[in-house]
């Protein structure tokens, strides 16, 4: 960057800073480069390496969805500066669903801004507006906060700081604790296509899944034999267990992909991704079995919600709910989590049982949320 700029730059600094005692302070921003003077034949200026360091002790950083988290960068100069200099700071963010589907023209691939800081003065962008600040807890502490994360907040996030000659950066990886689940519609399988499958994810409190929180879903031992949509708009399945019907027994376990499909004409299933939730999911004490209508009314009765398919999830692995007790959900599905496997319900693995969608007339429990 700037590089036909840098020596004329250079020669500015020069001016600002004390202590050149004659000599022209050189500038090393990481790409030492030659002094321009080295031509005119008097060979004697040369520079002194400044030098500009921008660093993260953490490249990745996992949080829960609804709290607050802190994304560390931190720069300092070296040799130390005696005067202070006007530094800028921005974050940018490229969302995790851009990450792996850079040939896809739909999607956005390019960094979006964050916020950007000028000494006191700063600056947040689009959904960070008011969420996001600078920790500031010691000088060059660039850190970003976050506030009241988002499911879709995942991504890659660049501090760079600018000051003026160059920029250096540093990327940190924000990534949400939380539960991948497969998601088919009430129609049947294979009925949604991409803006669909989107739509469905949010239905349950849920948002598409990535590829990294599939993959990670898969080697945490996901298996499922039906393609669904990812956020990168591609199609893939998880097997661990390579068979006939799924793939093959010659292809090894991993993640099956067919690649992007067309969002608007080809259907598959969804591949979900839900985080903590703030409230509680809990099993319903009541008397008697519910239709379904009878169960939206019981838990509105009980001052709270008829529970969504993702808050259950998301209660059921981070917050180890374990009921062998079939309830209704608010998509009309009937499910219970089991996170102690045992005789009577359902297989030998713990995991969300499903009934599917029964008629809705039939009798059963109910997961409320509140
Ligand atoms: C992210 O999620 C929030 C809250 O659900 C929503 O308001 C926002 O539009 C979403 N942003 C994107 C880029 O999808
Ligand atoms: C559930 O039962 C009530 C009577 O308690 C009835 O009015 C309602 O229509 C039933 N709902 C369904 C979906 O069968």
């Amino acid at each position: 960057m700037l590089s036909l700029l840098r020596p004329l730059l250079a020669a500015c600094l020069y001016l600002q800073l004390p202590g050149g005692q004659g000599r022209i302070p050189g500038y090393n921003n990481g790409f030492h480069y030659q002094d321009i003077s080295n031509g005119n034949g008097n060979g004697e200026i040369y520079f002194n390496g400044v030098r500009l360091h921008v660093e993260s002790p953490e490249p990745s950083v996992s949080a829960t969805r609804g709290s607050s988290v802190t994304l560390p960068c931190h720069y300092h100069y070296e040799p130390e500066l005696t005067t202070p200099r006007r530094t800028r700071v921005k974050w940018s963010w490229l969302p995790a669903n851009t990450i792996t589907a850079p040939a896809s023209p739909e999607v956005f691939t390019r960094e979006t801004e964050v916020m950007v800081a000028m000494g006191n003065r700063h600056r947040s962008y689009g959904n960070f507006r008011g969420r996001v600040r600078l920790r500031r807890s010691a000088p060059g502490d660039m850190s970003l906060v976050i506030n009241e994360l988002q499911l879709n907040d995942t991504g890659r996030y660049r501090c760079e700081v600018i000051d003026g000659l160059e920029d250096e950066s540093v990327t940190v990886e924000l990534e949400l604790r939380g539960v991948v689940f497969p998601y088919y519609s009430q129609k049947g399988r294979y009925h949604f296509n991409f803006f669909g499958a989107q739509q469905a994810c949010q239905d349950q409190d849920a948002t598409l899944a990535t590829f990294e929180q599939l993959f990670a879903a898969w080697e945490e031992g996901l298996d499922w034999c039906n393609a669904g949509w990812l956020a990168d708009g591609t199609v893939q399945y998880p097997i661990t267990v390579p068979r006939d019907g799924c793939g093959g027994v010659d292809l090894a376990a991993g993640l099956r992909s067919y690649g992007q499909r067309n969002r608007l004409l080809h259907s598959y299933d969804a591949f979900c991704f839900s985080a903590s939730v703030k409230g509680t999911v809990y099993f319903l004490k009541h008397l008697t079995k519910l239709n379904f209508t009878e169960a939206v009314q019981a838990c509105a009765s009980d001052g709270s919600q008829i529970a969504k398919v993702g808050q259950l999830y998301a209660a059921w692995r981070l917050m180890g709910l374990d009921r062998c007790d079939a309830g209704w959900l608010a998509d009309g599905s009937v499910r219970y989590p089991i996170t102690k496997a045992r005789a009577n319900c359902g297989p030998p693995e713990p995991g969300v049982r499903s009934f599917g969608f029964p008629p809705l007339y039939l009798k059963f429990d109910v997961y409320c949320y509140r």
